[in-house]
């Protein structure tokens, strides 16, 4: 069901052992909520503990390398993950780009070395605040989504649910502030606009999700603009009682 919303936590840089009831009693929401898709991304010393222990939520990475295999200390394949029994993998997230000065081209490389592995992808675009103030926010984005999007081919046989774009201005992660309601809208119009032109009809199956700053008071508003097919959360999807009220007003049969 690709129309589904998908709900999906970045760990980032946190969680351990000691961090798994949290993500068993949000896999029990996911139970509870069979019409909204949940992920959690946790790093990625827990990604094959929570592929044991999770059995409705998609478990993903937070980052792969775009080569299958070799001389890479460090890094992580997309095919290691597949095997670790991941289900997807966010690639050219803002952190990943001003950390590491990921690239557009690099992004894209990851995203497909990612989906020849069978994983699903979410790919990470959004503008700095210099850049939104400047009046360039929607440039800035259609050109990283021109750039980092996988090739046709390859996304056009292979858009059914399992490639995403996360719309995440830079400046509304982990700040508490988000964008309004109608600049999320003409965001995603612009991303959508963009999809299409790359990739056709399939361009229209992409789940396009809003990320920055998203918690259980601004969920439900945030999730209700029109393109919005979902959210990636950091700070609030730590926690059961952050991130299942995020899910919960996702859901049509919130209760
Ligand atoms: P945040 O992070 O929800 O803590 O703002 C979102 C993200 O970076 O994906």
């Amino acid at each position: 069901m690709p129309n589904r919303p998908y709900i999906v936590g970045n760990w980032k840089m946190n969680g351990v052992r000691a961090t798994l009831p949290e993500a068993r009693a949000i896999d029990r929401a996911a139970a509870r909520y069979p019409d909204v898709s949940v992920g959690i991304a946790p790093p990625f010393t827990l990604v094959s503990s929570l592929t044991d222990e999770l059995s409705h939520a998609d478990v993903g990475a937070q980052d792969c390398h775009a080569e299958a295999r070799g001389a890479h200390t460090g890094d992580i394949a997309a095919a290691m993950l597949a095997d670790a029994g991941a289900d997807f993998v966010i690639v050219g997230h803002s952190e990943r780009r001003s950390d590491h000065g990921e690239t557009d081209a690099q992004v894209k490389a990851k995203a497909e070395a990612a989906m020849a592995a069978g994983l699903g992808v979410i790919i990470c675009v959004g503008e700095t605040l210099e850049q939104r103030d400047a009046g360039q926010a929607e440039a800035v984005v259609s050109a990283q989504v021109d750039a980092s999007l996988p090739d046709a081919g390859l996304a056009a046989e292979s858009a059914q649910g399992r490639v995403n774009v996360a719309y995440e201005p830079v400046w509304a992660i982990g700040t508490g502030r988000v964008p309004s309601t109608g600049d999320v809208e003409a965001m995603h119009a612009a991303i959508r606009a963009r999809l299409v032109a790359a990739l056709g009809e399939a361009g229209k199956k992409v789940r396009i999700l809003y990320g920055g700053s998203v918690n259980a008071g601004n969920a439900a508003e945030l999730l209700a603009v029109p393109g919005v097919g979902g959210a990636l959360v950091g700070g609030a999807s730590l926690t059961a009682e952050g991130f299942v009220p995020i899910i919960a007003a996702a859901s049509r049969n919130d209760d």
